[in-house]
């Protein structure tokens, strides 16, 4: 596999997990386009692609404003001359218990993430379908958003959104050969460390590295990933999972009549029977393979969990 003559903006590149998909990419044969709000940091990503031998520019900005999108994709076929490869990975977060959370932390991450995706989305898919080229979109999700996480309302709904965004896309944009898949990752970063603390490698292996997130990502980005489009996975350390979200587990029928409250009430329990769910909330969090949060454990390797 092999991105050479290829051209992959990424956004939040500057950092964490971008960064080192920028390097990955750049490591390939592809040219970055590094798009970042902190532009000391995307600039040091630059730096460091072109030390390696790579090639990459700089477009500084929020990615949530569609003039910047639009310059995202202006600089990709300026600089190298195309665009194959989009990879939606900027966000923060704004943790807060529901109750407490502001309009402001709200809308915030409602914005980095979701109308951060949607804009370079937008304007990359603008482009695909005018240049007749086709091309390759890589959103960044999170389980958070697939099963919930306490006190992420509002990123879990974002990211939820995210998926929903990109299966949508993969289905309308399928005309024009346009492929869109997503990726949840789970690294050590800047962003998980004030939620886990640093979580240590070990012995040459460090499951928990960003490093370990790019590959599969920069897969997605290449013509090897073929026509995989509308699919979320799960990356991780070693690990790649393919996941089915927001899929029916169960369905009770009441004979071609409206339901009446008795008989709901009588049959709604078979919905959890079926599907052997308890009908009060779960954490389901605790359904994960691998969770970051399981340090006592992470000496052994990670946890199956289920
Ligand atoms: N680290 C994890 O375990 C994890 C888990 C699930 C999902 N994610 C997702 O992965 C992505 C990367 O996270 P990370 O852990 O590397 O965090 P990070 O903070 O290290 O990197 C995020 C990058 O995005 C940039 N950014 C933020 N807002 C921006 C904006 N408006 N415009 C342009 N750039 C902006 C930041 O400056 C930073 O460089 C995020 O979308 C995050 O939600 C991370």
């Amino acid at each position: 596999m092999s991105l050479v003559d290829k051209v992959v903006a990424i956004t939040g590149a500057g950092h964490g997990i971008g960064r080192r998909e920028a390097l990955e990419v750049a490591a390939l044969g592809g040219s970055v386009v590094v798009a970042e709000f902190d532009a000391d940091a995307g600039a040091e990503a630059v730096k460091e692609i072109e030390a390696g031998g790579g090639r990459a520019v700089l477009v500084a900005g929020d990615v949530a404003d569609t003039a910047v999108a639009d310059a995202i994709v202006a600089a990709a076929v300026d600089t190298f001359g195309r665009l194959d490869a989009v990879v939606n990975n900027a966000g923060f977060l704004r943790d807060r218990t529901f109750v407490k959370m502001t309009a402001d932390e709200w809308d915030d991450v409602i914005r980095v993430h979701l109308r951060g995706h949607y804009a370079v989305a937008h304007a990359a898919c603008v482009h695909w379908r005018d240049a007749g080229t086709g091309g390759r979109l890589v959103g960044t999700s999170s389980t958070a958003g697939l099963l919930g996480n306490f006190g992420q309302a509002n990123y879990g709904a974002a990211k939820a959104g995210v998926v929903a965004m990109s299966s949508i896309i993969a289905q309308e944009m399928a005309r024009y050969g346009v492929v869109s898949n997503v990726v949840c990752p789970a690294a050590r970063t800047r962003m998980t460390s004030g939620a886990y603390g640093e979580i240590g490698g070990g012995e040459g292996w460090d499951f928990w590295s960003p490093d370990n997130v790019a590959p599969m990502v920069a897969f997605l980005c290449s013509d090897a990933a073929g026509t995989i489009s509308g699919k979320v996975f799960g990356v991780q350390g070693d690990v790649v999972e393919l996941y089915e979200p927001f899929t029916s587990v169960a369905f009770i029928r009441n004979g071609e009549r409206r339901w009446t409250q008795d008989e709901l009430a009588a049959g709604v329990p078979g919905l959890f029977a079926q599907a052997g769910r308890d009908p009060e909330v779960e954490n389901m969090m605790a359904r994960l393979r691998f969770s970051m949060t399981d340090r006592s454990k992470r000496a052994a390797g990670p946890v199956a969990q289920g």
